[in-house]
């Protein structure tokens, strides 16, 4: 794609000496209001450079730059430069690059094959995969696709929560409480409710603490008992997992979780030692942080246990040495800051300089309309019970609304998931949020039933025209009839579009996309309003229906990249 500025900044350096166009670059802007032009160039700095007043130097550079193909028309306000583009060399610009690129519109190289690592979703083992999975889930798996985008090789993890004292916990109620058969039918559920009762039960009972904990250093010895029924515990959970990511079209490059790290720990304890970091604390080991104004990591417990940091710090280590990644990116909630500061602070004492590559990307918390979350007293709201009612509630609204659709359910899955999922790549991800039902399936507004529908508008238009998309050429077809206000809005928004995906890129922030995808629907339905586009001429109809194309290209690209389906019909 042409990049206008850049354009812009060789053509002001022909007519500025001693200014770098890189700076001048620097200093163009994009007017608010559309009547200052498309672009702006402020002279304020140059009075010094050429000794002359501003006005008076943006009075020469427009009537000098006014020859340039580029621009409509180019003149001085004040101080300032107004470039007006040239609408129908910009539209044809614009509508090739889309018709070439087709599906790989927006995609570019600047990660030039390199390795980045995306860690997400990471649930827990035998504990409910619930709504505040969701954000993990739901943002990693657009980061991942972003990344791929920008020409990265990613490698997609999930750091399943299958290790720690809680399995002692689960098997100790396992046993005392347990029964197998509901376990297989419905295991969540079934091992949060022994879960549930352990913490109810060690209340009065004390002493089943320590047998959580023995039961739990047997399990870490790889006692068969133990071992056995974790396996069992992991695999059905992991079962239930699956279905979750199936229905959201999410997977994994490695599910290796916590567990697989447990044979990696000695080496990190010999290290930590070897090096002198490891102090001892009431019996536990811990690496002091408090010179950095932080409570201390905690290495491993006093009866020997491994912890959650340590099986993080090994995790890392591996990664590095198995796929040598640029970048390290963990999309895990902001209650977790602490823990990520601290330990990629005992890597950097531990003198791996590759820490700096390790990117907490941390995202607000979900809380319910009616009070907030807790697994110990098992109130939760699962994810997958969120996803069937979305698409039920679809299901209801589609029959009602009589949309178009050959394939009710189809849609309603399309649909009710894309709700879902579009309506947490909506906001900043580091805002907090409350979760409702009412906001979720809002199916007006800024939402994914609204962009999926305007999608399947443009595909509309498209099929009704009958209309051979790809033998039409932006550079043979009379593009004056797509510049009008509402069309040349809407390929200004098309034609950022790459620059948008590179931006939500390298702030790990889907929400970049989600925001102008809207506003690419919004365009194109006011563009769709404004004008008529199925004419009787020809000509006028070619071109309007290039710029539907490119709209309806650029919003299937978009949603790709948040992961929601686009459907054709609607
Ligand atoms: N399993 C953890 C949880 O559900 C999240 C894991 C985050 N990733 C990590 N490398 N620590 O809270």
């Amino acid at each position: 794609m042409i990049d206008i500025k850049k354009e812009i900044a060789g053509l002001l350096s022909g007519c500025i000496d001693g200014m770098e166009a890189a700076e001048i670059e620097a200093l163009i802007e994009i007017p608010t209001d559309p009547s200052l032009g498309d672009y702006a160039f402020p002279c304020f700095r140059l009075a010094k450079l050429l000794r002359k007043a501003p006005p008076l130097i943006a009075a020469d550079i427009a009537s000098s730059l006014g020859g340039s193909g580029l621009f409509e028309k180019v003149q001085n306000v004040n101080a300032y430069v107004n470039m007006f583009i040239d609408r129908k060399a910009f539209a044809a610009a614009t509508l090739s690059e889309v018709a070439a690129g087709g599906d790989d519109f927006g995609r570019s190289d600047i990660g030039g094959g390199k390795t980045v690592i995306v860690e997400y979703s990471s649930p827990n083992i035998a504990k409910p995969f619930h709504i505040g999975h969701i954000r993990s889930t739901v943002i990693g798996n657009s980061i991942y696709k972003l990344y791929d985008a920008v020409g990265y090789k990613v490698v997609r993890i999930n750091h399943l929560g299958d290790y720690g004292t809680q399995f002692g916990k689960m098997i100790t109620a396992y046993r005392r409480w347990g029964c197998e058969e509901d376990v297989r039918r419905e295991p969540i559920k079934t091992l949060l409710s022994y879960y549930v009762k352990f913490h109810e039960e060690a209340e009065k009972d004390p002493s089943l603490e320590d047998e959580a904990r023995e039961t739990f250093a047997r399990l870490e010895h790889g006692e068969k008992e133990e071992t056995e029924l974790w396996r069992w515990f992991r695999e059905e959970s992991l079962k239930e997992f699956s279905r979750v990511y199936d229905m959201m079209g999410i997977s994994f490059d490695s599910y290796a979780g916590e567990s697989f790290y447990s044979d990696k720990m000695p080496a990190v304890l010999e290290e930590l030692r070897e090096k002198g970091l490891l102090q001892e604390s009431q019996g536990a080991q811990i690496v002091d942080l408090s010179q950095w104004n932080m409570s201390p990591a905690l290495i491993t417990k006093s009866d020997g246990s491994s912890l959650y940091i340590t099986r993080d710090i090994a995790a890392a280590i591996y990664r590095k040495e198995t796929y040598d990644f640029e970048k390290n990116i963990y999309v895990v909630a902001s209650q977790q800051n602490l823990h990520f500061q601290q330990w990629f602070k005992v890597l950097e004492l531990m003198g791996r300089e590759w820490y700096k590559d390790c990117v907490h990307v941390p995202f607000g918390l979900v809380s319910l309309e009616e009070g907030t979350m807790s697994t110990r007293k098992g109130r939760v709201v699962f994810l997958e019970e969120v996803l069937r009612r979305a698409v039920e509630k679809t299901r209801e609204i589609i029959i009602e609304k009589g949309v178009n659709t050959d394939n009710v359910d189809e849609t309603a899955k399309t649909v009710g998931i894309g709700a879902v999922m579009f309506q947490e790549l909506s906001n900043n991800r580091i805002k907090d949020y409350v979760f409702s039902w009412d906001t979720v399936l809002n199916f007006d507004g800024e939402t994914g039933p609204y962009v999926q529908y305007t999608h399947a508008r443009a595909c509309s238009v498209l099929r009704n025209a009958g209309a051979d998309i790809s033998k039409l050429s932006a550079r043979d077809l009379d593009l004056s009839y797509v510049c009008g206000d509402a069309a040349y809005e809407l390929v200004k928004l098309i034609y950022r579009f790459p620059e948008i995906v590179a931006d939500a890129a390298e702030k790990y922030e889907p929400s970049v996309v989600t925001r102008h995808v809207v506003d690419i629907a919004q365009a194109f339905n006011k563009f769709y309003h404004d004008e008529h586009i199925l004419t009787k001429n020809e000509d006028e109809k070619n071109a309007k229906l290039l710029l539907t194309y490119a709209a309806m290209q650029t919003i299937r690209n978009g949603l790709a990249l948040l992961g929601i389906k686009a459907p054709e019909k609607m």
